[in-house]
């Protein structure tokens, strides 16, 4: 089965087809994502404090992101794996953003890039675009900003929703492929997800959005302190911690191994 490609998401927008996003960073949950049929991968630097031990998202390095966005892509088959660019590796201009763009490519191969921010990321934008690269926008609650933000609040309410607008009509007219809107009043979303003419994908944004986005983590129950904007659909945690239990009580008992893992 080949990949879903940025063509098919503008098709399902056209359609009114909603869709599900979903972060992973490693081989076993891409495998497991991926077989459950998720359209798009997303190699969030999320990856920072639920992979790689930070307390943010902002000490991961490029590397790291290459490294997880390679295990992801060649662990999966049919999703679009979109790789998120790191604090630090576009920030500073167009050219360093194409360098880190084409990192990616050709150290990971997934087929699309995210990176955060309105208006002052543009230049880097259209370079990689210019250069055959697929990137997806993120606006709202941009985490790599957070110390700037004040914290992980909601962004965009009363009057500053109106730039968060702005950015977002010139994110879709400098060429942005799709847009994550993180954090911001539902009203605000579902707006711009009428207004613009590419898939606007949700976190903490309401039911309006066209997409939604999680941290798979956080969905499956396996993070200790989720955000209030997801909801875990199961408790991984729990069933993890039992089923460790429950072996060490066998080895304690002599119960494991048994005939079935004994060799003779
Ligand atoms: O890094 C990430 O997981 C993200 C999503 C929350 C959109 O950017």
């Amino acid at each position: 089965m080949s990949r879903v490609t940025i063509s098919d998401l503008a098709k399902w927008k056209t359609a009114g087809q909603k869709w599900a996003m979903l972060t992973s960073y490693d081989q076993i949950s891409a495998e497991i994502i991926d077989e459950a049929g998720i359209p798009v991968i997303l190699v969030g630097d999320s990856a920072g404090n639920n992979f790689y031990g930070y307390e943010n998202t902002i000490p991961v390095s490029l590397n790291e992101m290459i490294s997880s966005t390679r295990a992801v892509v060649e662990s999966s088959k049919h999703a679009l794996v979109v790789a998120d660019f790191p604090f630090g590796s576009y920030e500073s201009s167009p050219e360093q953003a194409l360098e880190t763009g084409v990192r990616f490519f050709k150290e990971a191969k997934p087929q699309a890039v995210k990176l955060e921010g309105g208006a002052k990321v543009i230049p880097q934008i259209k370079k990689l675009i210019a250069a055959g690269i697929p990137v997806m926008g993120h606006l709202g609650l941009t985490p790599q900003s957070v110390h700037a933000l004040g914290g992980f609040k909601v962004q965009g309410r009363g009057d500053s929703g109106i730039s968060i607008k702005e950015d977002a009509k010139a994110l879709e007219a400098a060429g942005v492929f799709a847009l994550v809107l993180e954090l911001v009043p539902a009203e605000l979303a579902n707006e711009i997800s009428k207004e613009l003419s590419i898939p606007v994908i949700g976190i903490g944004a309401g039911i309006g959005c066209d997409a939604q986005v999680l941290v798979w983590t956080d969905l499956v129950g396996l993070t200790k302190e989720p955000p209030k904007l997801a909801k875990a659909y199961r408790n991984l945690r729990s069933e993890i911690k039992g089923a460790i239990s429950e072996w060490v009580l066998d080895v304690e008992n002599s119960k494991f191994p048994d005939a079935e893992q004994t060799f003779h």
